[in-house]
Order: C-alpha cells, then sequence, then structure tokens
C-alpha cells in the first residue's frame, strides 16, 4: 500500500466529442480533505461518477487503496453525488432504516450516525420537511452507513445558508478526524477555504493547479518584487543576509515574501553585491483571485 487512496492517470471522458474530464491524474493520500474546486460544468460531477464507476471512462486508469480491483474497493466509498435520493415520506431514521437493510449494514449504528451529523433530534420530522442542509446531511448520514473509508461529496454546500455551512464544515472536520478521506467539490473557494487540506482545480475537464492549504497561504501572502537582471544572485544574497526570510524567483523578479518591512535593507544589501535593482514594487494577493485567475483561464 502506497498511501494513495485515490490515483487516476490520465483519466478521461468525453461526451459527443466533448471531453468533460481531459488526461486527469491525480493521487489523494489518505486522512486528506482534497477541494476539488471548478466553475459550472468544469467537470467535478463526472470525475466523482468515473470514480464510482457511475460512468464508463473513455481512458486512463483508476486505482483505489492502492488495487485495481475497483469492484471490492469502491465498498470502502460512501458517495454523495447531487441531491440524496430520500424517501420524503420517512423519518431520518427510517431513511437511515431502509438504507442499512439495502446496504446490508448494520441498524445498530444508526443512532451513533445521526448523532454524528447532527440529526438524532428531528423524531417524526419526515424526510420531505426537512431544510436542504438536513437533506445533504441525511445523505451523508447514509453514504456513512457501510463505514466508509473516503467520501466522495459533491457540492455538499450548494444552496445552504451560513449556519448550514459551519455545520456542514464542522461534520467533515469531524469525519475527517475519524480517520475518513474526503473529496469534496465545490464552485465556490470561500466555502471550503477553512477545511480543505489540498485543492484541485479544475478547469475545462483538466487538472490546472494542485496546491496545499499551507502552500496556498504562504503564496498569497503579500509580497515585495526586486526586478534585478540577476534574479540568481540576488536570492542567493537574499537568503545569506536573512536565512529565515522566504523568496522564490520568476523571470526577472525576486519575488519576497518574508520579511515585509524590509525592502530598503534588501535593496542595500543587493546594491551593495553589485545586483542592480531597477524595479522595486509591492503587491498583496488575495485567495480569492489566485482561484478565480487559474478557474478563467
Ligand atoms: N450525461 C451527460 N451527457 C452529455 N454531456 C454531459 C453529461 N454529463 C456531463 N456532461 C458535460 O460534461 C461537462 C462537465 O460536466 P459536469 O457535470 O461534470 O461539470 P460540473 O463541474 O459538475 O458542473 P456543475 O458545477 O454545473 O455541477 C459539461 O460540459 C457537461 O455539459
Ligand atoms: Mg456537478
Amino acid at each position: 500500500m502506497n498511501g494513495y487512496v485515490l490515483e487516476t492517470r490520465d483519466l478521461t471522458k468525453s461526451y459527443n466529442g466533448r471531453p468533460a474530464v481531459d488526461g486527469v491524474s491525480v493521487a489523494i493520500k489518505r486522512g486528506e480533505i482534497y477541494g476539488l474546486i471548478g466553475k459550472n460544468g468544469a467537470g467535478k460531477t463526472t470525475f466523482m461518477r468515473l470514480i464510482l464507476g457511475l460512468c464508463e471512462k473513455d481512458r486512463g486508469e483508476v486505482m483505489l487503496f492502492g488495487d485495481k480491483d475497483l469492484n471490492k474497493a469502491r465498498a470502502k466509498i460512501g458517495s454523495l453525488i447531487e441531491e440524496p435520493g430520500l424517501y420524503r415520506s420517512c423519518t431520518a431514521y427510517e431513511n437511515m432504516k431502509r438504507f442499512a437493510m439495502l446496504y446490508g449494514a448494520d441498524k445498530a449504528e444508526i443512532p451513533e450516525i445521526l448523532n454524528l451529523v447532527g440529526l438524532s433530534d428531528t423524531g417524526n420530522k419526515k424526510a420531505g420537511e426537512f431544510s436542504l442542509g438536513m437533506r445533504q446531511r441525511l445523505g451523508i448520514a447514509i453514504a456513512l452507513l457501510n463505514r466508509p473509508e473516503m467520501l466522495l461529496l459533491d457540492e455538499p454546500i450548494n444552496g445552504l445558508d451560513p449556519a448550514g455551512i459551519k455545520e456542514m464544515r464542522d461534520l467533515f472536520v469531524t469525519l475527517n478526524k475519524k480517520g475518513v478521506t474526503l473529496i469534496i467539490s465545490s464552485h465556490i473557494l470561500d466555502e471550503l477555504s477553512k477545511v480543505v487540506s489540498v485543492y484541485g482545480i479544475i478547469n475545462k475537464g483538466r487538472i490546472v493547479e494542485e496546491i496545499r492549504q499551507e502552500e496556498l497561504e504562504n503564496r498569497c501572502k503579500r509580497g515585495i518584487v526586486f526586478r534585478t537582471s540577476a534574479t540568481d544572485k540576488a536570492a542567493d544574497a537574499f537568503k545569506e543576509k536573512f536565512p529565515s526570510g522566504i523568496c522564490e524567483t520568476e523571470g526577472d523578479k525576486l519575488i519576497v515574501y518574508d520579511p515585509l518591512d524590509a525592502a530598503d535593507r534588501i535593496n542595500a544589501e543587493l546594491v551593495s553585491r553589485g545586483i542592480g535593482v531597477y524595479e522595486i514594487s509591492k503587491f498583496s494577493y488575495d485567495i480569492e483571485d489566485f482561484f478565480l485567475e487559474k478557474m478563467e483561464k
């Protein structure tokens, strides 16, 4: 076992000659909360359906839990794709009982799962009278019946009010702490920004960027740009002078993320080493901007 719960290679699916999922290769480790972020039509649902075997791939590979025997491995996945199909005239408990029978799951676990998703005190209320957030949480409860190691949730937050969003996020974190790997799609970054450990940005069926939460926070920090004719030398000089500083180079730019209050000292250091600096500017880069740029391209 290589620690990956899901790996795909060149996974591709077209509809009417147009790729919905286009050459996707991802490797998702156990314990992650993977946020699949993309606009409407980017391919999020199709990707999840391919993983679950709900539609046929054109080409590529899927490996689950390091195994190519997908039928066996899929038993370890719970999913909620689009709206859950609930028995609307049944209570939360009755819904759970029906699905437990269908899946051959242990009924004794129902109270605990309902408690986990915050639906233990809905009593005689019928699912048809539930709010969207409650229906989504019941959908997740049903997905939890087979004690999955991984959950695939397609836009579970879509349409929820702020309180519902918070409850849903808390639930993700609780499940994750219990050892469940989550793959959650969304078209709104902000909905997931507080819980995700790694983002995959999907655009026109392709993963255009994968970035870890901490890396994103780093990158989206403010920074100072020094334009110079000798970026490598400038980076070396910077690292020598500021050993705990953070910088990167890009073309003729040395970009400093930390320290941010030392533009004058950094400049003096570079100039004293004969490195010509012909422009200094500051920028602040918003997380939202970062995603929009990647999603719109
Ligand atoms: N069953 C289908 N038949 C034909 N085209 C489809 C089918 N399912 C998806 N597509 C097309 O594939 C592309 C990706 O769709 P998909 O539903 O995977 O995107 P999405 O990211 O889930 O979008 P949304 O945010 O709207 O849910 C779209 O262009 C869509 O029209
Ligand atoms: Mg979708």
